[in-house]
């Protein structure tokens, strides 16, 4: 399979403050990480799935991907993550076959993103010539550059973009860029553009959104009902 996506589900929650690791936290009645696998499977051309989850929560995590993933389990893995994301992509990087071309790194946390745009990342890597995409959307708020609590200037938006998950990129160089990483990138896209890679963007969608507190739950689960409306 020349296709993989990497989920990594391994992180704590504490901004949720709910007390469970984040992924496993119901969004209106189905695990956030079910919701974030659910798309995975439903692909034209299939991937190998990869799930970074938390240490403590692997078999619950391995009985979740076998009832989301269906017939198409054998395709999946389950894998321990690490102390922070970036440790937990390479773990799931760790596991590919080589014969894998394009990987997507997806955040669970992005448990809404809809299956068109894991099939828009793919498709970019894979005629890519070698780049790696980020989905991405324009920013509507009017941005400042501060200094403690003085606003220092506006930064001209049209330059601007906010970027999302999955990430798509040749998968020999994003692990070669990983082995190389600084740790100071805030994204893949990051650890890759560090190590000398272009990346470039496709069209984000605003469901693709990523959960971190309480507010952008009750936002997931509004969507949610108001898509089964
Ligand atoms: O904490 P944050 O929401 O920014 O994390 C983004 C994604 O990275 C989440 O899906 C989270 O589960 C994952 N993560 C991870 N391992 C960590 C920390 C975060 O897999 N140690």
């Amino acid at each position: 399979m020349d296709r993989a996506v990497v989920v990594v589900a391994a992180g704590s929650g504490t901004r949720l403050g709910i007390g469970t690791a984040k992924a496993f936290v119901p969004v209106a009645g189905s695990l956030m990480l079910e919701r974030a696998l659910a798309p995975l499977f439903t692909l034209p051309s299939p991937a190998l799935v990869v799930v970074v989850a938390p240490a403590t929560h692997l078999d619950e995590c391995r009985a979740l991907v076998a009832s989301v993933a269906g017939a198409a389990v054998a395709y999946t893995a389950v894998v321990p993550g690490g102390a922070d994301r970036h440790a937990s992509v390479e773990a799931g990087l760790a596991v590919l076959p080589d014969s894998v071309t394009a990987v997507l790194v997806h955040d669970a946390a992005r448990c809404l993103t809809p299956a068109a745009q894991f099939g828009r990342v793919f498709d970019a890597v894979l005629a890519g010539a070698g780049a790696g995409f980020v989905p991405a959307l324009p920013v509507t708020d009017t941005i400042k550059r501060v200094d403690g609590d003085v606003v220092v200037e506006t930064v001209d938006r049209a330059a601007l973009v906010g970027v999302q998950t999955p990430q798509g990129f040749p998968l020999a160089a994003l692990r070669q860029a990983y082995a190389a990483s600084s740790r100071s990138e805030t994204d893949d896209a990051g650890v890759f553009q560090a190590a000398g890679g272009t990346v470039r963007f496709v069209a984000g969608d605003a469901d693709a959104f990523k959960i971190t507190t309480p507010w952008d739950l009750g936002r997931a689960e509004s969507i949610v009902r108001a898509r089964s409306a």
